[in-house]
């Protein structure tokens, strides 16, 4: 494949999404938004020729038993559709390259006759943040930024901070104080991040972060930065592997800022040009109840809706006081939103909402599969149970989940859902949320007999 022996600017530049702009900028530009209209930025790649598909599979094939550390990566391995030449200082964890489970249990759950599980919590610092992290800190360093920072419900946090240790930058994180779970928080801590914790929301942060990215010293590493969509759209082409190249029918993900839904929509689509496959899966977002913007907005548009860029609603009517114990998504206004429902559209998934009762009971079912994931991952079993009883998925069809982060991202939420203690204050006092598949922890007497007599009862 040459194409990587072309220098990066040579094919790629960073394109404004909005219809009537499309305003094209070089991708050595130290840019978030377009600079003449404010929009949304995505790399526009050029792609491989459809002719070079099945060498391009085989190349990709041969990587994977390659020990060098581009190869080792599962995000540096797919460089042929990632905007950097063949000399670029790579920072990486050796990201990417995770599991993908059968189910059965979330199968039977939701009514399916069977259901995989791509684990993206299984990145080196538990979340799916990873696959863009090393990019955008990949791109940092080329830019010779000497600080890079985000603003964080705790997972971008906890990447930032580990990649931009690795580069020898200072990462320098937002995160709404009291409001990220103490283990990602002490992720950041212990790879050397600035933790700054904002009175505020993530909302909050993020706005303070797009302020201070107009500053020439830093850089902005949260997904409105196209280059960590670049990273994360890595995910379906090693899906991809992993399915034989059979096109999934649905692909679910949770919804927080929307990169992720905007990545996996950007992956898939640039596979169908480049000939790698021949049909879009369904992708699906599913949102909290109570920080679902988003599926608002789908919810109320027309049956006639277009996936065309003009035809997009301008605008996203925020939620104030986003609320769920999913801290992981806890957002109301998405900086990715028109880019991940261009994307849902174009594929003809679907927005919805789970309560937090539904996201509990199934985060439970997958922990019983002896997959663990964190709270905001099992939104997406909780939505294909919905999605399975509204009829938009078939119960035969050919569906994955995809889980974002590690069950040991928030293990007082697992404790308190199992111990029967967990509960939601919406300001009006603490609402208990009973768990289906509680699993309580038994005391006993430091005796063989008292030990015998409790797993009888079990068995
Ligand atoms: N799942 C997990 C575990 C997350 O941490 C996030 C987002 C999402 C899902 C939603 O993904 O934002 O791409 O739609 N976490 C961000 C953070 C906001 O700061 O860690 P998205």
């Amino acid at each position: 494949m040459d194409l990587q022996e072309k220098t990066a600017a040579a094919r790629a530049v960073q394109r404004c999404i909005l219809p009537g702009c499309r305003g094209s900028f070089g991708i050595g530009e130290r840019i978030y938004v377009c600079p003449a209209c404010g929009g949304p930025l995505e790399i526009d790649l050029q792609l491989p020729a459809a002719s070079e598909a099945p060498a391009l599979r085989k190349l990709w094939e041969t990587r994977a038993g390659s020990q060098e550390a581009r190869d080792l990566s599962g995000v540096w391995r797919y460089r042929e559709l990632l905007p950097f030449d063949n000399h670029a200082q790579l920072v990486t964890l050796f990201e990417g390259n995770t599991p993908l489970y059968d189910a059965p249990r979330c199968a039977d759950y939701c009514g399916m006759k069977a259901l995989r599980l791509k684990h993206q919590g299984c990145n080196p610092t538990g979340s799916f943040k990873d696959t863009g992290m090393t990019v955008a800190v990949t791109q940092a360093l080329a830019m010779g930024a000497t600080t890079a920072i985000c603003a964080s419900t705790g997972n971008t946090a906890a990447s930032l901070a580990a990649y931009a240790a690795r580069a020898g930058l200072q990462a320098g994180i937002l995160v709404p104080h009291g409001q990220v779970s103490a283990a990602k928080l002490a992720q950041s801590m212990d790879y050397g991040a600035v933790v700054i914790e904002l009175d505020g929301n993530f909302d909050d942060c993020m706005r303070l972060v797009q302020q201070l990215g107009d500053d020439a010293s830093i850089y902005v590493a949260n997904s409105i930065n196209p280059f960590r969509i670049e990273g994360q759209k890595t995910v379906s082409i090693e899906l991809m592997r992993q399915c034989d190249w059979r096109v999934p029918d649905q692909i679910v993900v949770p919804g927080g800022n929307m990169g992720n839904s905007t990545a996996l929509g950007k992956g898939f689509e640039e596979m169908r040009k480049a000939g790698l496959i021949d049909r879009l899966p369904k992708i699906s977002v599913i949102q909290a109840e109570g920080a679902a913007p988003l599926a608002q907005l789908f919810t109320a548009l027309p049956a006639s809706q277009s996936a065309e860029d003009a035809d997009l609603p301008e605008a996203l009517k925020m939620v104030a006081k986003p609320q769920t114990l999913a801290t992981a998504i806890k957002i109301g206004a998405p900086v990715s939103w028109r880019k991940s429902l261009r994307a849902v559209l174009r594929s003809d998934g679907q927005i919805i909402t789970v309560s937090e009762q539904e996201i509990a009971d199934a985060k439970a079912v997958i922990g019983r599969e002896g997959i663990g994931c964190e709270p905001a991952s099992a939104t997406t079993v909780a939505g294909i149970k919905k999605l399975v009883a509204s009829g938009h998925i078939r119960p035969e069809e050919n569906v994955v989940a995809v889980l974002t982060g590690h069950a040991l991202k928030d293990p007082d939420y697992v404790s308190h859902y199992h111990r029967g203690t967990l509960a939601i204050d919406r300001g009006r006092g603490p609402e208990m949320i009973a768990g289906a598949f509680r699993n309580v922890p038994q005391r006993a007497e430091a005796k063989k007999a008292a030990v015998l007599k409790i797993l009888e009862k079990k068995s």
